[in-house]
């Protein structure tokens, strides 16, 4: 884990908000009966802040288009609404009833009207309005390391725009900045090694990238659920090494067992698809344009002192 930033400075209040606004007495936040939303319950990193969530008894709901999958995790105990977070009617029957709202969506892979800006902040914005409107006591926002209004990225600057609508929401809140998943490197270089000897490098590959584990990152939103000492701050989560896309892959085919060749997309070509490709594939054009940015900009952190919030006293809230 990496450095954490200090909040605006709101003022923690203690109780529910969610029974204050509702004209209650406020109780503790561990009182209440909790629903938590997960929205990107079905993703990576969703799948296992979900897992962690079942495990710990709390009552958990995951927003997803995919009604299949819907089902699936109806029968792990969860609740499941179907349907898209552009989508006003989907977003307040997913936040009715809620404590906690998580966002751990993005649209960086999404077609025209579905990418950074319709998702990562327009999404969001909405979800956080809903979640307002819905008197929830906390959000969650699932951000990136270097999120920033001038990013080369538009994720990044998305990102961003969604926090500024969070932390002036009126909500409690913790945002969290992720370096890129391990695991999802290991799934776009490695996807072919398998099948193919080949392991894909974009770019020259050797640029050192810090880069953390899903797991790592499920656990801190795990923690800042039920701990209100990450409430009001913004967390930056960072790994333990920095490694090129190349070593990645010369582990990768090393762990294969097999012989393998590493083969590389020439750098030129990135450049060229991230301009060419947008009009016509902009999710082609998002995916060549990271690629540029990580082989070309310094990606590394070096200063991973651990720094999570002190761990407060309040416990985990039982549903
Ligand atoms: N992967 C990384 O390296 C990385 C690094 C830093 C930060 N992050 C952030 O961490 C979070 C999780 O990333 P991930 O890699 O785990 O994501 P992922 O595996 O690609 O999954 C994306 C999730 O977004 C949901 N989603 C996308 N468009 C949606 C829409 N229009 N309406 C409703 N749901 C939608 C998908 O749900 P359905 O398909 O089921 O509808 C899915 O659950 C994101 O906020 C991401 O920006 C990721």
């Amino acid at each position: 884990m990496g450095k954490v930033l200090p909040g605006t400075g709101r003022p923690i209040r203690r109780g529910c908000q969610r029974c204050r606004r509702a004209g209650q007495r406020a109780k503790t936040t561990q009182q209440c009966s909790a629903m938590i939303l997960v929205a990107g319950g079905t993703g990576t990193l969703g799948t296992k802040v979900v897992s962690l969530l079942l495990a710990r008894g709390d009552g958990v709901r995951v927003l997803t288009r995919d009604a299949l999958r819907a089902d699936d995790l109806r029968g792990r105990g969860a609740d499941a609404i179907v349907g898209d977070i552009r989508d006003s009617a989907t977003i307040e029957a997913a936040v009715s009833g809620c404590t906690t709202v998580i966002s751990a969506l993005h649209g960086f892979i999404g077609g025209r009207g579905a990418g950074p800006a319709a998702i990562d902040r327009d999404g969001n914005r909405s979800l956080i309005r809903a979640a307002v409107a819905g008197n929830v006591d906390h959000a969650i926002l699932m951000s990136a390391h270097g999120a920033a209004p001038d990013s080369p990225m538009s994720l990044h600057r998305m990102k961003y725009a969604a926090e500024q609508t969070l932390v002036g929401s009126g909500l409690d809140w913790t945002i969290i900045r992720s370096v890129p998943f391990l695991d999802t490197w290991i799934g776009v270089i490695g996807a072919h090694i398998a099948d193919q000897g080949r392991a894909l490098v974009p770019g020259r590959g050797d640029n050192p990238i810090n880069f953390v584990s899903v797991n790592e990152v499920a656990t801190v939103i795990d923690r800042s659920v039920h701990d209100r000492a990450f409430r009001g701050r913004i967390v930056d989560v960072t790994g333990p090494d920095n490694l090129t896309f190349t070593a990645l892959a010369r582990q990768l085919i090393e762990a294969s067992g097999k012989p393998g060749q590493i083969a590389h997309i020439p750098l030129t070509a990135l450049r060229v698809m991230s301009v060419l490709a947008r009009p016509v594939a902009p999710a082609f054009a998002r995916k060549a344009h990271a690629a540029v940015v990580m082989n070309t900009t310094d990606m590394t952190v070096n200063d991973r002192a651990s720094a999570l919030p002190p761990t407060s006293n309040s416990s985990p809230r039982q549903p």
